[in-house]
């Protein structure tokens, strides 16, 4: 038995271009897909899902103009999460995966830029054969709260757990050598290494260098001293691709740690 872990992204789940916008259909099929992989494997899943239009939209609207996260926004910001992770949690159990729920304000805190999670918590669900589901989330920190994104936090959980695979559902076809909905031209990178893709970013070079959010998903995994992890991105808008990554095929990005 093994334990992958998964992140389905916001832009997936609940694409932010409306506020509170939840894709049902969406989540429905990526709940089968989740439930035919563990049924099919005999394997364990760990999913974190991210926060689309239900977190990104509310931080922005609450927070102070220093950009401040006060208590007022981080329960209501929580309070949301919530809501999002209640669709996501009544898809899974109609598609018969025995899934709980964690929030990660209840076990995570940051520690200056980087969270401490208890992950005891996780292990635990895992041992006993359940899914645990997690999310991009407003956390404690030292001096307030803030935003743990769902990237952060399934890198933070592939770290604890000492998990080797993990699979990134997005709504684009992988990492690219530049946004694709910005540069037509840019290319799809097929298998990378994570200090090439860092590289290249630091390098600048215009037609080769990875950036926003894809960028991002490899430096938090190489500020957390990520090694010998497998991580595949995908385009989670197409059926049957998280199914097929989780089983080895992946139509999309394969990035080696
Ligand atoms: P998610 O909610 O899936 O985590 P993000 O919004 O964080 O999604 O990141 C996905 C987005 O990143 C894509 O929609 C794409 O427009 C953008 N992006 C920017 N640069 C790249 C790149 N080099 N390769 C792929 N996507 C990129
Ligand atoms: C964001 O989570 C959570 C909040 C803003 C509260 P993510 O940053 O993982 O969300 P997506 O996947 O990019 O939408």
């Amino acid at each position: 038995m093994r334990v992958k872990a998964v992140k389905v992204g916001g832009s997936v789940i609940a694409p932010k271009n409306r506020p509170l916008n939840a894709d049902i259909p969406a989540i429905l099929r990526l709940a089968e897909e989740l439930s035919n992989y563990l049924r099919d494997s005999g394997n364990q899943l760990v999913l974190v899902h991210g926060g689309g239009s239900f977190g990104h939209y509310l931080v922005k609207e609450c927070l102070t103009r220093d950009g401040e996260l006060r208590r007022e926004c981080f329960s209501r910001v929580a309070h949301y999460m919530m809501m999002l992770n209640s669709f996501v949690m009544e898809a899974l159990l109609s598609s018969e995966v025995p899934a709980a729920s964690l929030p990660p304000r209840s076990i995570c805190f940051f520690r200056g830029k980087l969270p401490e999670c208890f992950v005891d918590a996780v292990k635990e669900l895992v041992s006993k054969g359940v899914t645990p589901v997690l999310f991009g989330d407003v956390i404690p920190s030292s001096t307030g709260f803030e935003v743990i994104s769902g990237d952060m936090l399934v890198w933070e959980l592939v770290k604890e757990l000492g998990i080797k695979e993990v699979v990134f559902a997005t709504d684009v076809n992988g990492i690219y050598t530049d946004d694709p909905k910005k540069n037509p031209k840019a290319k799809l990178l097929k298998e990378v290494r994570a200090d090439e893709v860092l590289r290249e970013a630091i390098e600048g070079e215009v037609t080769s260098s990875v950036t926003g959010g894809a960028l991002e998903k490899v430096k938090v995994a190489v500020e957390l001293g990520i090694k010998g992890v497998k991580a595949s991105v995908i385009n989670g808008l197409v059926p049957g691709n998280l199914y097929n990554a989780l089983r080895g095929k992946v139509e999309g990005t394969v990035i080696w740690f």
